[in-house]
């Protein structure tokens, strides 16, 4: 079975091959190149290809995949709202993901933001490295006894939950399932609620047309003054624009996002040397309280690990007709 590795990165050589062993049959050609409709035809000759979160599976690349005999989509991360599955369905293309890799590695990066923005810890490193050792602009407060509230309890958001109970937290929640593995510490309230109560917001929700731009100046203006905001979910729950007009109305102590609405065009590319026109990223970035960092929740030993042994056991699962928890399509 030949498998076309689309936006390969050396670390994702460095997870798959080892793993490649336990899957004998399975070759592997590695390209750079992302994967949309017109690099979907690069796919002639493979049975199946494996993407990212940036990829566009729409429609248009489905139909490209179709024509080249690709029969397996093998998304390497947890989201696919970057999937067209009703097309995928209706082409009889199956789409497999990974739904459960190492929710820590996710978890702990949002309380590592939470954390960074509070305490302002990458102005500090920089007022160290240049010998200013004043405390101007620093000060945060303390998560002991404060209130995290957690929208979406899924494996990464309980995970995340577990954390904050960890510093003391009192944790509440908002989803449309209760998780019953955090009942003797969670209290589910509403999503109002949620907003009303929290000192440190963290979404964990998928990216759906009911969670799309979740957060917005309707929400934000229902949120304590003070509040952190943290994602790293998907960019779009967010709406970026009136997220700007809330940190102007100095409604948050602090923003991380590990995700957020523009990061298609930059996500793991170096644009160190461009002038950013029009970008609302290089906006949020110029605020004292935000904290932005590349979609690296996933980004851990572990993880990489667990996400290559289950997209190669995905592709044999799909060659044996196994359907199951992985599928989206
Ligand atoms: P999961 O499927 O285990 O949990 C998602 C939870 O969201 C479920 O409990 C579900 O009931 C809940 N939910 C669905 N609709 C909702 C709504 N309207 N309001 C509130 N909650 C709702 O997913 P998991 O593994 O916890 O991942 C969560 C998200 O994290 C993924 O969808 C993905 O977008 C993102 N992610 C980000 C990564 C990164 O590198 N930054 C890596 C992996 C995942």
């Amino acid at each position: 079975m030949k498998l076309l590795f689309y936006a390969a990165k050396i670390y994702d050589k460095k997870s798959f091959d080892p793993e490649l062993e336990n899957y004998p049959g399975v070759e592997i050609d590695y390209i750079e190149y992302e994967l949309d409709s017109r690099t979907a035809a690069l796919a002639k000759g493979y049975e199946a290809v494996c993407a990212f979160v940036s990829a566009d599976v729409g429609a248009q690349t489905l139909e490209v995949f179709k024509e080249c005999g690709v029969k397996y989509v093998l998304m390497r991360c947890a989201g696919f709202n970057n999937v067209d599955t009703e097309k995928a369905k209706e082409l009889g293309i199956i789409v497999k993901r990974v739904p459960g890799y190492s929710p820590e590695s996710v978890a702990e990066l949002a309380m590592g933001l939470a954390l960074a923005v509070n305490r302002r810890l990458y102005k500090a490193y920089n007022k160290v490295r240049e010998n200013d050792y004043t405390l101007r602009g620093l000060r945060g407060v303390n998560f002991f006894e404060k209130t995290a509230g957690i929208v979406g309890t899924g494996k990464i958001g309980a995970a995340m939950a577990r954390i904050c109970r960890g510093f003391g937290m009192k944790v509440i929640a908002y989803d449309v399932y209760e998780n019953p593995s955090l009942k003797d510490f969670v209290e589910y309230v509403t999503f109002d609620e949620l907003l009303e109560k929290s000192d440190l917001i963290s979404l964990h929700c998928p990216l759906m047309d009911s969670t799309y731009h979740m957060i917005n100046l309707e929400s934000i203006k229902k949120m304590k003054d003070e509040v952190i905001l943290v994602n790293t979910s998907r960019g779009g729950l967010i709406d970026t624009q009136e997220l700007i007009e809330g940190i102007r109305l100095n409604k948050f102590l602090g923003v991380g996002l590990d995700v957020y609405e523009e990061e298609t065009g930059n996500v793991y590319m170096d644009r160190s040397d461009e002038i950013m026109e029009h970008s609302v990223t290089s906006r949020l970035l110029s605020f004292p309280n935000v904290l932005i960092t590349s979609h690296q929740g996933f980004y851990t030993k572990e993880a990489l690990a667990a996400i290559a042994q289950t997209t190669l056991q995905n592709l044999k699962d799909a060659e044996a007709g196994i359907r199951n928890d992985n599928d989206v399509a």
